[in-house]
């Protein structure tokens, strides 16, 4: 019998089929055809005994997507399809009788009980074309009741979801085992990760991220938790040849992202300080010093002067009374400093200094710089991460002036944790005109402000079982809350419901691919070690090399 419409209510279409006879999952897409009958011959009696020709269609036909299964209530289901069968002389109610009047009398019963209905959103009006379907908003349009039903295959999906203009990036495969790709360009401006603890969100945010590398695309990642510090690094070779990967740069005591006063930045500079307590009073005149000491600097620069300010200069200002005639305002200054200092993100000397542009050159063509933040304490962040962004900035700014377009991509692991509101509503209203695009990847999605959600262009979901958190989601427009609670309530390991400018809007179910050869694994810290023999398969594999270019 394979499958069979049950019913049509709204934009729902309810499918009965025998799940011994057809495997079918929740956001798999069917093909409901309508098939025109070819009368055999004849009149009256015989007319009844139709034979069907697949290839005599009408061709139109319904996308619609499995949301979930039922189980046929027996007797209800029963008599629905006998009045079925006896008012109308319905097709598929005669077939379905035919169907089970195969088996024998025991056996009816049992094959009638293993019946499931399968509920299906009607998504799509699918024209033929060539091969295959162009598909096209659904208008309200329903076949007649002779229809054929098939699986989507992924050529089809992707041929009316995905774009292609050349810039193909792999990232897992479709519900049938195709793989799928994501056009670049889509995947621009902001995109949202998330899914609950441990569903593979950070192994997804690096399948995307070598993606993007290898596509020569430059790439930022915020790592909280030293989870990208292990990806292949990026090489140039005594010939000069490129192996893309990752600078990893770590802030913090002993690291080896260090910077001068000016290229921190006087902005970020201030949230640390006051992120360290400094009142407000103190703050504005640290401002208005600093302002003009920057001022000067540029000055002297500007007439061929090498200057470097670092925060020990700032420090004996403090000591020599120059932010206020106040003393106590000048101590209070001169402690916070004390504590930015502490922190280990202020070069000494212009030769500790490390330029962030610069960094970027060397990845501009395809690879990324890991900033590990993972030795900072949680109030130097935000200032440290707000000076990144600051740079970010600048970057884009140049790109645009010199209209190379070499713009970045962004990764925020738990942005919450270290990026002020302000800031990341900041990015993600200017993304479109600096051409940054960010990935910001959480579990807190409560934590996920409104302008994200507004302003988002994919979302990838990974398995996400509370009402809370999807109801929050929904507010992104992006996608129903019926199909979202129910697509993202079920997902299996490893699996990732994505929509978005990446899908045109159309929700897909991917299995995110494995990143063999490579190690994904971050710094966790354990007490217990493993002490039986694992399985070492991926583990002791040697890390590939992206491309040699
Ligand atoms: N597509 C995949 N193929 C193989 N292994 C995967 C895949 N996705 C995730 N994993 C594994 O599942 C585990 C959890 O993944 P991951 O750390 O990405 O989850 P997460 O959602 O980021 O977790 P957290 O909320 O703790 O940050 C990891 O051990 C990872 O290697
Ligand atoms: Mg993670």
């Amino acid at each position: 019998m394979s499958i069979q419409v049950y019913q049509v209510r709204g934009d729902i279409i309810e499918l009965i089929f025998n799940p011994k006879e057809v495997d079918l999952h929740v956001g798999e897409n069917l093909l409901i055809k309508e098939i025109r009958p070819t009368p055999r011959r004849g009149d009256g009696e015989e007319q009844r005994e139709v034979k069907y020709r697949v290839g005599n269609t009408s061709g139109r036909g319904l996308i619609a997507q499995i949301i979930e299964f039922r189980t046929a209530s027996y007797p209800s289901f029963i008599r629905e399809q006998l009045l079925l069968a006896l008012g109308d002389h319905s097709d598929p109610a005669d077939r379905l009788f035919r169907y089970l009047a195969d088996f024998p009398l025991a056996d009816m019963d049992r094959e009638m009980r293993n019946l499931n209905i399968a509920v299906a959103k009607i998504r799509k009006v699918a024209e033929p074309s060539g091969e295959g379907h162009l598909w096209d908003r659904w208008d309200g349009w329903i076949p007649t009741r002779e229809v054929e039903i098939t699986r989507v295959g992924h050529q089809e999906l992707l041929a009316n979801c995905v774009n292609d203009l050349g810039n193909r990036l792999h990232i897992g495969q479709t519900l049938d085992g195709g793989p799928f790709s994501i056009e670049g360009q889509a995947l621009e401006k902001v995109n949202v990760i998330t899914g609950v603890k441990g569903s593979g969100k950070s192994y997804l945010a690096k399948v995307l991220l070598l993606e993007l590398i290898k596509q020569g695309a430059p790439c930022i990642v915020f790592d909280l938790n030293k989870e990208y510090i292990h990806l292949p690094p990026h090489e140039v070779g005594p010939d000069g040849r490129v192996k893309r990967g990752v600078i990893v740069l770590r802030a913090g005591e002993g690291g080896n992202l260090k910077m001068g006063v000016e290229e921190f930045g006087l902005e970020p500079l201030l949230t640390m300080l006051t992120k360290f307590g400094l009142p407000e009073v103190s703050a504005l005149y640290f401002e208005n010093r600093v302002f003009k000491l920057l001022e000067e600097a540029k000055q002297l620069r500007q007439n061929g002067r090498k200057v470097f300010i670092g925060l020990d200069h700032l420090i004996q200002m403090a000591e020599a009374g120059e932010f206020a005639e106040n003393e106590v305002i000048n101590n209070a200054i001169r402690s916070r400093l004390l504590a930015v200092k502490n922190t280990g993100v202020f070069a000494s000397s212009p030769l500790e200094a490390v330029s962030i542009p610069k960094q970027y050159r060397k990845i501009r063509d395809g690879g990324a710089l890991v900033i590990d933040i993972s030795g900072l304490g949680n109030l130097a962040r935000f200032g440290f991460v707000q000076s990144i962004v600051e740079l970010i900035k600048g970057i884009c700014e140049e790109e645009i002036a010199a209209g190379t377009g070499k713009f970045p991509f962004v990764f925020f692991e738990e942005a919450h944790l270290y990026v002020s509101r302000n800031t990341i509503g900041y990015i993600v209203t200017r993304s479109r005109h600096l051409g940054i695009t960010s990935f910001f990847i959480t579990n807190m999605i409560s934590g996920l402000d409104e302008a994200v959600l507004r302003q988002m262009d994919n979302l990838f979901i990974m398995h996400l079982p509370y009402d809370d958190d999807v109801k929050h989601l929904g507010k992104s427009a992006l996608i129903d809350q019926e199909t979202l609670a129910s697509f993202v309530k079920r997902l299996r390991n490893y699996h990732a419901l994505v929509i978005g400018n990446v899908t045109r809007q159309y929700p897909i179910i991917i299995r995110v691919k494995e990143l063999k050869g490579i190690n994904t694994a971050g710094e966790t810290k354990f007490f217990f070690q493993a002490r039986l023999p694992q399985d070492q398969g991926r583990s002791e594999e040697r890390p590939l090399p992206l491309e040699v270019g």
